[in-house]
């Protein structure tokens, strides 16, 4: 099965069975939710990274990946009209769902493949996308991004949050560990199988990648590490593992303090921002 299948398959599963009255609950709140997820949430915090909040407002968005939808109604409340894509048909019905049970209307789903819709030139302020691009083949990344050149205006920014893969050493001792849904990759037959499903491809995920492959599309790359103490939260702070709310706000705070190769050898996830696209 192709990395696109699989995503869909996946995903599509996901989504039939996700809460629509808690993401409707978070439309209806959007302001106090936001509040709280960007201080406490890292992909809300990464994705939210400097002032977007407040610079969304009468802006043309297109979000990539845009999963359960929640993104892409939240910034229609921050004012933008936004176009939704997903390879899932599931994150379709829930869109569809969500602009008809909450006050968010200004949002148009499109489901096929990126690559084979049309849209205008110039037209877009930015294009987005929470947690997208590690699902792409490097090979589609460069395809996606020669399509997102010619659709952002001038002055249009790229941003995406995505995971970081900054430490080889970090990254194979994660696999070393099994956990809910993906065996050790010591289980050398149990790991062949789950990778033959798995939604990730092989891929470089560094933050070296995304800023050596920025500069080729835009004249301005900022790559921002998070979660160097974050993704301790769960080992360090919390006693049974817990969910610690509280100290993880705190860590997301206090990783702003260290040294930046810290904060980038030690990431688990970054902010890409793209400005400045080439050849307008
Ligand atoms: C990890 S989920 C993130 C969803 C959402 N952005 C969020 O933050 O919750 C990745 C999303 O990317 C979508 N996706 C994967 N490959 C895709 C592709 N080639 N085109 C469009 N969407 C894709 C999946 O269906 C899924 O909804």
């Amino acid at each position: 099965m192709d990395i696109k299948k699989k995503n869909k398959f996946r995903w599509n599963k996901v989504y039939s069975k996700t809460d629509k009255s808690d993401l409707i609950n978070k439309i209806a709140n959007f302001d106090s939710f936001l509040d709280e997820a960007t201080i406490a949430d890292i992909s809300w915090s990464g994705m939210y990274w400097g002032d977007l909040r407040h610079q969304l407002k009468g802006k043309k968005v297109l979000e990539l990946g845009c999963g359960d939808g929640l993104n892409a109604c939240i910034m229609e409340r921050l004012g933008a009209t936004v176009i939704a894509n997903d390879v899932s048909d599931e994150s379709g019905k829930l869109i569809q769902e969500l602009k008809n049970k909450t006050a968010c209307k200004n949002i148009e789903f499109l489901s096929d493949d990126f690559l084979n819709l049309h849209f205008a030139e110039n037209d877009f302020d930015y294009v987005v996308g929470k947690s997208f691009l590690h699902h792409l083949t490097e090979e589609m990344e460069s395809d996606f991004f020669k399509k997102i050149l010619k659709i952002l205006k001038p002055a249009g920014e790229a941003r995406f949050f995505e995971p970081a893969v900054n430490s080889k050493v970090f990254d194979y001792l994660r696999y070393l560990i099994p956990v809910k849904g993906r065996p050790s990759i010591l289980q050398k037959k149990a790991f062949k199988k789950w990778k033959e499903l798995d939604v990730h491809p092989n891929r470089n995920n560094s933050s070296r990648h995304y800023s050596t492959f920025g500069k080729r599309f835009f004249n301005e790359v900022i790559i921002i590490p998070l979660g160097c103490l974050e993704k301790f939260h769960r080992i360090l702070f919390t006693k049974n593992f817990q969910f610690n709310r509280k100290l993880r706000k705190l860590a997301l705070k206090s990783e702003n303090f260290l040294p930046h190769f810290l904060r980038s050898y030690f990431a688990r996830s970054q902010t890409i921002i793209y400005r400045e696209p080439k050849n307008k």
